[in-house]
């Protein structure tokens, strides 16, 4: 017996502006490996063997990445919109690439997430309840930015309130999702719809079945710089494991092919990319090195993201802040509190600063 499941991951992740001008947000690295192979493979772990992506933004770079999905023990198949439809629309937009019967479920996923939720046990919780679908929910301590899902106490959800500044729970909804497939077929087709907005609150108000499965397992949406980096910087330390990880968790990972200077010091979480190089004395704090990244002799990197082929000059401090790809942070710069250089934009040596400086 199959298990389908569609994984999202066609949106244009604006808020990780610049990383995302040229990486989609789920290609992003984590602990060195694509944030959507993560969840592939925690798919595969809980008995998935089939999964549609769902692409839109850089269709092309999901495929390239992972082909026919063998080398992960998985079938994957694409369907790119060529017009965004959203999450409904995506997951309506695959339907005839799904091979599960009517009542069979269909796992699916935000593709920028990383939880360490029970999925198998969701699967059997939905199949057991007989639900329309059952969503996984998460505790945070801000629920204004994701969708507010009240339930009862038999854990019948009672409301779905999308991104609300008075949230009446702290349960959210954490993006993964088991439908019946039949509820999948009810989607109206070749337009726009959210799952958020539109799906789930018609459901509830036709009086179908919708299960909240509250697990208290790591979750984090990457959806920001800093939820990005600190993402990483679990998954590197173990907070969250993988099985699409090879090594062992620890202080720091430095990827093939990349080099870090004796006296230099990597910690914190951080991961540096391939071919990335950190020189003498500088020091890489809780942050990501993307692929062929250079931090020069004496700077230093906290909180940060770097991206491909980026530099940050000699004694340059970078804290809170992310350089695209390409971008050059000349000497003796600060690049602070969330700035952000866009790609191959290139700041002067000793021309940038947050504090007057010598
Ligand atoms: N195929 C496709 N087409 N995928 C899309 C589209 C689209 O038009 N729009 C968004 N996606 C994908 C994104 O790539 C992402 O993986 C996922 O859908 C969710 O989109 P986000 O833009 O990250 O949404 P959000 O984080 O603001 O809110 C969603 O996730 C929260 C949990 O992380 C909502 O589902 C909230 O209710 C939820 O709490
Ligand atoms: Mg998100």
């Amino acid at each position: 017996v199959t298990i389908d499941a569609i994984l999202l991951v066609g949106g244009e992740g604006t808020r990780l502006r610049p990383l995302t001008l040229t990486t989609p947000k789920p290609m992003l690295p984590v602990a060195g490996v694509p944030l959507v192979a993560h969840q592939l493979a925690r798919a595969r772990d809980a008995g998935i063997d089939h999964v549609v992506l769902a692409t839109s933004y850089k269709a092309e770079l999901f495929e390239a990445a992972f082909g026919d999905g063998s080398a992960m023990g998985l079938e994957l198949e694409y369907v790119t919109e060529v017009e965004p439809l959203g999450t409904g629309g995506g997951i309506r937009n695959v339907l005839d690439r799904l091979r599960a019967a009517p009542e069979d479920p269909v796992a699916v996923f935000n593709g920028d997430v990383l939880s360490a939720h029970d999925l198998s046990e969701q699967i059997r919780v939905h199949v057991a309840g007989g639900a329309a679908v059952t969503l996984h929910l998460s505790e945070v301590s801000d629920p204004r930015a994701y969708g507010c899902v009240p339930t009862d106490p038999t854990g019948r959800v009672t409301d779905f309130l999308e991104k609300t500044p008075d949230p009446v729970t702290n349960r959210i909804n954490a993006g993964c999702y088991v439908f019946r497939r039949a509820v999948i077929d009810s989607i109206p087709a070749g337009r726009p719809v959210s799952v958020e907005r539109e799906t789930f609150p018609a459901l509830l108000a036709e009086g179908a079945l919708l299960l909240g499965f509250l697990d208290a397992g790591y979750w984090l949406d990457l959806g920001t710089p800093e939820a990005f980096v600190q993402g990483s910087r679990d998954m590197v330390r173990g907070v969250i494991g993988s099985s699409a990880l090879t090594g062992e968790p620890g202080d720091s990972l430095v990827l093939d092919g990349a080099s870090v200077a004796p006296d230099a010091a990597v910690v914190g979480g951080s991961c540096v990319g391939v071919g990335a190089r950190v020189g003498p004395g500088a020091v890489v704090d809780g942050s990501v090195l993307f692929a062929g990244a250079f931090v020069d002799a004496g700077a230093t990197v906290r909180d940060s993201a770097v991206g491909r082929d980026a530099v940050v000059g000699t004694d340059a401090l970078v804290e809170g802040a992310v350089l695209g790809d390409g971008a050059h942070l000349g000497s003796g710069n600060e690049l602070l509190r969330g700035a952000r250089l866009w790609p191959s934009a290139v700041i002067a040596d000793r021309s940038l600063r947050f504090s007057p400086g010598p």
